[in-house]
């Protein structure tokens, strides 16, 4: 069989209630839109979901990444959504949709794209990550925890298809620049970009044994797109695993720890990434924390056989309790960073206005 194409675009196309969740009827048309360009061939298989108010469209084909076919069928069904979104008046309806007309790629066009194309293996078992509330950088922790870290990932010390280690190519979004990095060899310089995750970012991970790719994640940032704060930049991932690659438990085993992100309330704190089954995937409080959810597949000639929700798992309730006291900790400082984002990172400010009205009481300072 010639190579499947792994393809999850997103896009917020409008809240219920508030940012807070997806309504049915959104996702009841999504899958009736998809179950078409299935039977018509275009598509072999797909699998709908949402993690807050991010509708995610999880598609295989064979027409390969960046393929103007499937981002139209992504950008025109994101389109019709937006309508039903607008006749039901959800909240932002159309956020995500930053352009008119489709140009033939959704990419800086607003919704968030990760894609690969690989040679099925006798077994290919997948994990597709979503996240609400957070921004692209938010994949950087796991990304290394997975492919760089003995003390989470003990295939690479113990087995042979996976000593060698994995390269990792980061791309940093502001500069428009991208380095190709190889772990363990270049660890401490890879630690130093993706440590600083605004701006440097793991786009993709490939196997130095084998060469296959390994992960890939979505970098698009609706800010710098658009030039404003337009909407939160939800990611997504997505990581093959088990022969040669990490194991399913190795790769869920980072968001045991509710790490740090940004894009909580008005994209503008830090909160802990809430690891939570897709039916608890409705961030409530303060408009967070931010959550993740992982969906599993085992991909049979294409189809999705699946999926599983890896999150909705009692090994994970210490973690919600730990992002729990988290949240409750964090929550206490208010409008100071670093719960809040230095300004440089904030979705709204009001910091023009303020210093324009107090220009005339600032006085010099030694
Ligand atoms: C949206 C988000 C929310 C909103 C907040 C204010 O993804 O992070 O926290 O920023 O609810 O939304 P507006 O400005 O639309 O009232
Ligand atoms: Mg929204
Ligand atoms: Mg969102």
């Amino acid at each position: 069989m010639a190579e499947i194409t792994l393809s999850v675009i997103k896009a917020d196309i409008g809240g219920y209630v508030g940012h807070s969740s997806s309504h049915p009827e959104i996702l009841a048309r999504a899958e009736q839109l998809l179950e078409k360009h299935k039977s018509e061939g275009t598509i072999i298989d797909f699998h709908v979901t949402r993690v807050g108010d991010d509708c995610e469209l999880i598609m295989t084909h064979q027409k390969g990444v960046d393929n103007s076919e499937i981002h139209k069928i992504a950008w025109d069904t994101f389109v019709d959504l937006t309508e039903l979104a607008k006749k039901l008046k959800l909240y932002g309806a159309g956020q995500d949709l930053l352009s008119d007309a489709f140009s033939g790629n959704v990419k800086g066009m607003g919704p968030g794209v990760a894609e690969m194309s690989f040679t099925e293996r006798p077994s290919e078992p997948i994990l597709i990550f979503m996240g609400d509330k957070t921004s692209p950088g938010a994949w950087n922790y796991p990304l290394y925890k997975i492919f760089a870290d003995p003390f989470n990932t003990i295939g690479l010390v113990i087995d042979p298809k996976m000593h060698k280690g994995f390269s990792f190519e980061v791309v940093n979004v502001k500069e428009h620049k991208k380095v190709t990095l190889h772990a363990p060899d270049d660890l401490y310089d890879l630690l130093v970009l993706i440590g600083a995750s605004e701006d440097y970012m793991i786009k993709s991970v490939h196997s130095r044994e084998t060469g296959e790719i390994a992960a890939v994640s979505s970098t698009q940032k609706l800010s710098l797109i658009a030039g404003r704060y337009v909407g939160k930049d939800d990611p997504v991932m997505i990581v093959r695993c088990q022969s040669g690659f990490p194991a399913v438990g190795e790769v869920l085993e980072p968001f045991t720890n509710p790490y740090l992100v940004s894009g909580w309330m008005r994209g503008s704190h830090f909160g802990p990434f809430m690891p939570v089954a897709v039916d608890d995937a409705n961030p409530a409080r303060f408009d967070g924390p931010p959550r993740v959810i992982a969906l599993g597949f085992q991909l049979a000639n294409g189809k999705l056989i699946g999926p599983r929700d890896h999150f909705a798992d009692p090994s994970f309730d210490n973690a919600r309790r730990i992002a729990n006291e988290i949240a409750d900790y964090i929550r206490r400082m208010g409008p100071f960073e670093p719960h809040r984002l230095p300004l440089s990172e904030m979705e709204y400010t009001t910091m023009p206005q303020v210093m324009e009205k107090l220009k005339d009481r600032f006085q010099p300072f030694e």
